[in-house]
């Protein structure tokens, strides 16, 4: 590099130390409001991302190319099963005295699936997404950052320990709906498109495809269903090949022609991402669940909500207009709650 004469540095080193303090200052006024209140959703973003086809997870300093087969099968040491879907068997495992999760598909006749969620997660690899560490197709397996607190169906148990009490409130309940619905915006507005997250016909099972991570924020991690709408090439999707029921799915989701006629999947019609937004009050409300404060939140979200459950799907919001309504009711139960601690002190 070349060098330049010092004097034309002078000046810019009290500058440097200006921002440098004035920064300090903004990071630590950011510290005090998280500790009082919440963290800024995306606060734990990494700032610098590995390229594509690279991995970084938790002290690790430099990115890592994904793992080959041949380190897959020589490096990796399966330890116990965790979960299983109809799609994948995950196991806990061991690489380089990391603890890692190793995904093996179950039976062949779920192996387009399988392929299809692995492709997925190459090309999704983001703060919304479970880091994917390596993968083999020969081999049917995937390798991913292993979360201990498993899949966002056990909230309530983890909340109810003894070390994630703190977090059982109404304010880390609202940012996890806020993280939730992050997801989705990403997945509606992802590099590759608009993807609909269709592995969720009921909330267990919606639930079963995050993970939620040990600083209680949701990555997606089932991407093994995510058909893509191509709004203008008039592309719509639908979610299999059978029929559905129940009120969890959008109303566009069931069989419209009656019971005197059975269900033809050629005869059904397809729909688009709106689906997704159907969903979103029943998992918000599992998220908020039932501590001080939460049916006050519920109150707030009340109008929003009911635009999700519009019966027709271009009356509904689209993620982010959700995103934007959460965060305003974020806001102002914060300053409301603020101005209420200043009056008292
Ligand atoms: N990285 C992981 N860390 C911890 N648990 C995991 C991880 N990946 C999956 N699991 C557990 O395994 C279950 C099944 O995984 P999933 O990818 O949804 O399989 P399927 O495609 O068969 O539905 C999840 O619901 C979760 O409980
Ligand atoms: C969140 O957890 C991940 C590990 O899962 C860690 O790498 C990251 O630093 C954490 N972020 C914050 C803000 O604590
Ligand atoms: C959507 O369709 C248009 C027109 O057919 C095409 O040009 C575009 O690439 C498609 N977009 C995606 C994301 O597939
Ligand atoms: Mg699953």
């Amino acid at each position: 590099m070349e060098k330049r004469p010092a004097d034309s540095r002078a000046g810019l080193l009290p500058a440097l130390a200006l921002l440098l303090a004035m920064a300090l200052m903004n990071a630590l006024l950011y510290l005090c409001l998280d500790w009082v209140f919440i963290a800024p959703p995306h606060a734990s973003a990494d700032p610098s991302r590995c390229p594509y086809g690279h991995f970084r997870m938790g002290q690790m300093a430099n990115c890592s190319p994904w793992l080959s087969c041949e380190e897959l099968r020589t490096d990796v040491r399966q330890l116990k099963l965790v979960g299983e879907g109809a799609v994948k068997r995950v196991f806990l495992s061991e690489w380089k005295e990391r603890k890692v999760a190793l995904s093996r598909l179950t039976s062949l006749e779920m192996e387009e699936d399988f392929l299809h969620g692995l492709q997925m997660l190459k090309s999704l690899q983001s703060p919304h997404v479970v880091t994917l560490l390596g993968f083999c197709e020969d081999d049917h397996t995937i390798l991913t950052e292993y979360h201990p607190l498993g899949s966002l169906g056990n909230l309530e148990e983890t909340l109810s320990l003894a070390r994630f009490q703190h977090a059982n409130t109404w304010q880390h309940r609202l940012r996890l709906a806020l993280g939730y619905v992050g997801i989705i915006d990403y997945l509606h507005h992802s590099p590759l498109g608009t993807l609909v997250m269709c592995d969720s016909s009921d909330l267990p099972k919606t639930l079963s495809q995050y993970l939620l991570t040990t600083n209680l924020s949701i990555v997606a991690n089932d991407l093994d269903a995510l058909p893509l709408v191509n709004r203008s090439s008039g592309m719509l999707v639908k979610c299999g090949h059978r029929e559905l029921h129940g009120d969890f799915v959008a109303p566009e989701q069931l069989w419209p022609f009656g019971e005197d006629r059975p269900f033809q999947d050629d005869l059904m019609p397809a729909y688009d991402e709106k689906v997704d937004i159907w969903k979103i009050p029943d998992v918000s409300s599992f998220l908020l669940g039932h501590v001080e404060g939460s049916d006050m939140v519920r109150f707030h979200l009340f109008d929003i909500h009911k635009a999700c459950k519009s019966q027709s799907p271009a009356d509904r919001p689209t993620a982010r207009d959700v995103l934007d309504a959460y965060q305003k009711v974020l806001n102002s139960l914060r300053d409301t709650v603020m101005s209420q601690t200043r009056e008292m002190l």
